[in-house]
């Protein structure tokens, strides 16, 4: 059967931006961004971004293309008889961890849509009264499930559509929708009375802030929000086709993803301010704090609709991404058809994602390594899967395969002359540079 591709240049763009462009922008970002200091850790964070995880995704894009194969078929291609078949292996299973735990909060999400629509968050409520809301809720067992459950399905729905009529006209229509939400929410949130000092906080660097944990935190969240490390961006490459400029399309991606960061934190953290609230709640910020912050600001309970309503579209175009890598996984090594590979997936991820679900309430003492199943899945691919993932990769790009056949992927044979000329460039980085620094922040998380 004729492998599909990607239709057109802007289908490529909004499949990989909609991996980028998740719960990681949206909810992880804005939070992250609220407890490391502001400014100073957008500042490491752009550094981290572009100096260092262009090129990984680059890394990714290369083989994904090169191969025109799953993340497991890719290294068997390209290194035939050689012990990277379980970097693949890995690759294919690692994305299913992720959409397990991911569509939990997805399913979080949804239910706060339902929540932002029946008008459950009033003036009237106190930002305790509303902490124990989520509390509660996350702490039950059906309707964290319901949620979970419903997330997985729709996901599940875009994936047997197809590539080109499932995940690139999902894109093509929700993240144009996505962006237009995030800015409207941002300009709302931004022209509050006393907002100006969330801008403040965001946009002045106070340098002394940077520190170990502020550059470890920089680099996981570079890492989770550009999607690397697990195969996501190489199986959507291998949908790339051979004319297009995989540089320029990787570049768009880091670009948009940063922006719609810097445009959530727009949206979050100067109303956070307005209100006189504490911008380092932590993971709670976008369900505890912004309810509040919503029942009480004009036009609120729209912009409550809105907001939940985006966190979804950008949490399913992402989430997709994570199924891919196994359904392609399925159609192509084990012959089976999109559906059933669709259904294995969607079984796998869901029975992992109800103990996740379940680990917030009645099976929050069971403990994997000191920690709740949740915890435990969030951080063994978040600090563990990922960064070896993206390791790994950059030392197989840098190392295992030729030279020459790198290059040719990255520049088309040549014929691209912005990439030509910095193929050189890149390749340095990708050989020793980005297998040494993210090895010594990996070392150094493990150790302090
Ligand atoms: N990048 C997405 C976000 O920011 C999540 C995501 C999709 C992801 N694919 C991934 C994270 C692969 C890690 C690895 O929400």
């Amino acid at each position: 059967m004729e492998r599909e591709n990607f239709g057109s240049r802007f289908g490529v763009l909004v499949a990989l931006a909609g991996s980028a462009v998740g719960l990681g922008n949206l909810w992880r970002f804005p939070y992250l961004v609220g407890s490391y200091g502001g400014a100073a850790f957008i500042f490491v964070y752009i550094f981290f971004v572009f100096i260092l995880c262009l090129p990984i995704l680059f890394s990714e894009v290369i083989v994904g293309r090169r191969s025109h194969s799953n993340a497991y078929g890719a290294f068997k291609k390209l290194a035939p008889g050689t012990k990277w078949k379980w970097l693949g292996a890995v690759s294919v299973f690692t994305p299913i961890i992720v959409v397990s735990y991911y569509s939990v909060i997805g399913g979080w999400s949804l239910e706060y849509l339902f929540k932002a629509c029946t008008f459950s968050f009033t003036d009237t409520s106190t930002q305790s009264q509303l902490g124990e809301m989520f509390d509660n809720f996350i702490t039950s067992v059906w309707a964290p499930l319901f949620g979970h459950t419903l997330f997985l399905f729709l996901t599940g729905l875009v994936i047997v559509a197809g590539v080109k009529s499932g995940i690139e006209k999902f894109g093509k229509i929700m993240m144009p929708v996505l962006f237009i939400l995030v800015v409207f929410i941002a300009i709302r949130s931004m022209t509050l009375p006393g907002a100006f000092d969330g801008l403040i906080y965001l946009f002045k660097p106070d340098f002394s802030k940077i520190d170990a944990s502020v550059c470890s935190a920089a680099l996981g969240q570079a890492f989770f929000s550009l999607s690397l490390g697990v195969g996501t961006m190489l199986t959507y490459a291998s949908y790339i086709r051979k004319d297009e400029n995989i540089a320029a399309s990787s570049t768009y991606t880091a670009v948009s993803d940063f922006i719609f960061a810097l445009i959530a934190s727009c949206a979050i953290l100067p109303a956070v301010f307005a209100f006189g609230l504490n911008p380092q709640e932590g993971p709670g910020l976008v369900f505890k704090t912004l309810p509040f912050i919503f029942s009480h600001m004009p036009l609120g309970g729209i912009v409550a609709i809105l907001f939940f309503l985006a966190l979804i579209v950008a949490a399913i175009t992402s989430s997709i991404s994570l199924y891919e890598v196994g359904v392609a996984y399925l159609v192509e090594e084990k012959h089976m058809s999109r559906k059933s590979a669709s259904l294995v997936v969607f079984l796998i991820a869901w029975i992992m994602g109800v103990f996740c679900s379940l680990s917030f309430g009645p099976l929050s003492d069971v403990k994997i390594l000191g920690q709740t199943i949740f915890n435990f899945f969030d951080k063994l691919s978040a600090n563990f899967l990922m960064p070896v993932g993206g390791l790994l990769i950059v030392i197989f790009v840098g190392w295992q395969m030729k030279k020459a056949d790198v290059i040719d992927e990255f520049t088309n044979g040549g014929s691209i002359r912005a990439n030509n000329r910095i193929s050189g460039f890149v390749y340095f980085m990708i050989r020793y540079i980005c297998p040494l620094v993210v090895l010594a922040v990996f070392l150094s998380n493990l150790f302090f």
